[in-house]
Parts: structure tokens; sequence; C-alpha cells
């Protein structure tokens, strides 16, 4: 069965990416299999290292959007790529929109090794 931390990656990590393509996250959503029984409507993708990502865990300790204790900011901004439905998209035709941005990432962490398990934000 697949970890949270595997999930995590297959889900926001893309470090070789993005292609600098409008259809980027119409490709990738449904390459990393987010486009399955639904279209997930929003997420992200991070273009770095993994390690960087995975030090994230070790950085500013903020409050989660659910409010839990666990998540942690990024002390420099990263590339990353936003996927947001658009209003047109009906599954199992899942479309979307392209952002490519800059920000602070925002990630909760969990376990031993304490390792991302869901992105929160951008910031
Ligand atoms: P599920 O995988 O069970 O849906 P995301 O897809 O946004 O990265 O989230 C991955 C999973 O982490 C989601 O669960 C989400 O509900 C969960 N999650 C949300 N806030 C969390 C937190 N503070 N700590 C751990 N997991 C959290």
């Amino acid at each position: 069965r697949e970890s949270r931390a595997m999930k995590f990656q297959r889900q926001h990590m893309d470090p070789d990416g993005p292609n600098n393509n409008s259809n980027y996250c119409n490709q990738m959503m449904r390459r990393r299999h987010m486009t399955e029984g639904w279209c997930k409507p929003v997420n992200t993708f991070v273009h770095e290292p993994l390690v960087d990502v995975q030090a994230v865990c070790l950085q500013g300790n903020i409050t989660c959007k659910n409010g839990q204790p666990n998540c942690h900011k990024s002390n420099s901004s990263m590339n990353i790529t936003d996927c947001h439905e658009t209003s047109g998209s009906k599954y199992p035709n899942c479309d979307y929109q392209t952002s490519q941005k800059e920000r602070h990432i925002i990630v909760a962490c969990e376990g031993n090794p304490y390792v991302p398990v869901h992105f929160d934000a951008s910031v």
C-alpha cells in the first residue's frame, strides 16, 4: 500500500518540471492519478529537489488550515505550479488551469523520519 509520504511525492513532487506548457496540469493531474473517480479540484506541484522539500519539515512551524500543529513554512520561495480545475471541467474529462509561481510552501509533516504528507498552502 502507498505510504502517506509516497502519496505526497506522487501528488506534489515534480523536481524536473514544469515543461513550460499550458497543458502541464492536464497532463500531470492525469499521469499522477488524480483524475481517477473524480477530478481533484486543486493541486500544487513543487519543482525543487526532494531533499529541499523534505527539509521544510525542519523549518518554521505553523498551524495548518485544519488546526493541526504540524505545518511548516519554507524559509525560501520555491518554484511551484498550481493546478485549478476549470469551470467547464466535467469528469472524466478533467480540465485544469496551469499557473506557475514562486512562493513559500507550507506542508504538513508526520512520522519518523518526519517527512511531508500534505500540501497545505503557498504564500
Ligand atoms: P487524504 O490523503 O486521506 O485525503 P493533500 O492531497 O492536500 O496533499 O493532502 C494529503 C492528505 O493529508 C489528505 O488526506 C489531507 O486530508 C491530509 N492532511 C490535511 N491536513 C493535514 C495535517 N495537518 N497533517 C497531516 N495530514 C493532513
